[in-house]
């Protein structure tokens, strides 16, 4: 296993640790979240925990099916104890990038109704400003697409269309696509994220601001701990 693989495994084992009996708990999308679905199951296997799951994917369904974790789903759970989640990018704030796996839509909407966000990622996702070399997914109403990346060019942004490794736009689970755009360094990304909310057929941004409360961050030999401090 090369050390971000381990690093992975080693700060998502740390966050399960915050589950307990009991919990409904937000399984996020992505390599680093599935060590903590994996982890769960196991704690269920062997410790007879009794928790729920809300899937943020059909990625994470599936795995969370697979690992034994009952499901259940915001209209039973409207409010979710703990978040566990993986992120693209995180800065010292532990504002983040989300959706290179394009699951940013429900991780948005299962981490906003969690009490607690745990972010689990390797230290190779820290940054020190949002941007610096990483495209912020967009999830947008196909149909509203050329207006959306007219109007995001027009503020600074370079979008581009996802594709699927097959060709084709990549659809998320919710039937819409993913723009991939450029802004650079972001200096405001709260700001960033308002200009972006108001136009229209974006439904959702990658953006995930003042959302989380800690971070478990795997180093080559460490886990590093990163608690909201504003
Ligand atoms: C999924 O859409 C993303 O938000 C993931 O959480 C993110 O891409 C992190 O994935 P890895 O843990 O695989 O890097």
């Amino acid at each position: 296993m090369d050390w971000r693989e381990d690093a992975k495994r080693r700060a998502a084992l740390e966050a399960v640790k915050h589950v307990k009996d009991g919990f409904v708990v937000g399984l996020g999308s992505g390599s680093t979240a599935a060590f903590a679905i994996r982890e769960i199951g196991r704690r269920i296997r062997e410790e007879n925990l009794k928790v729920l799951g809300v899937s943020t994917s059909y990625q994470s369904y599936i795995l969370a099916v697979e690992c034994g974790i009952p499901i259940t789903n915001l209209g039973e759970h409207p409010q979710i104890d703990l978040d566990i989640d993986g992120a693209d990018q995180i800065d010292r704030d532990l504002n983040l990038i989300k959706g290179g796996g394009g699951a940013l839509l429900r991780e948005k909407v299962v981490a906003s109704a969690a009490k607690e966000v745990i972010i689990v990622a390797d230290e190779t996702k820290l940054s020190r400003r949002l941007g610096e070399n990483r495209v912020i997914p967009l999830e947008v109403l196909p149909f509203a697409v050329p207006v959306v990346m007219l109007k995001v060019k027009k503020i600074g942004g370079n979008p581009r269309l996802r594709e699927k490794n097959t060709g084709g736009p990549y659809i998320t689970d919710n039937g819409n696509f993913i723009l991939d755009v450029d802004f650079g360094p972001i200096d405001d990304p709260e700001e960033l994220d308002r200009k972006l909310k108001s136009i229209p057929g974006i439904v959702e941004t990658g953006l995930f601001i003042g959302m989380t409360n800690m971070a478990y961050i795997g180093t080559p030999n460490n886990v590093r701990v990163i608690q909201r401090t504003r």
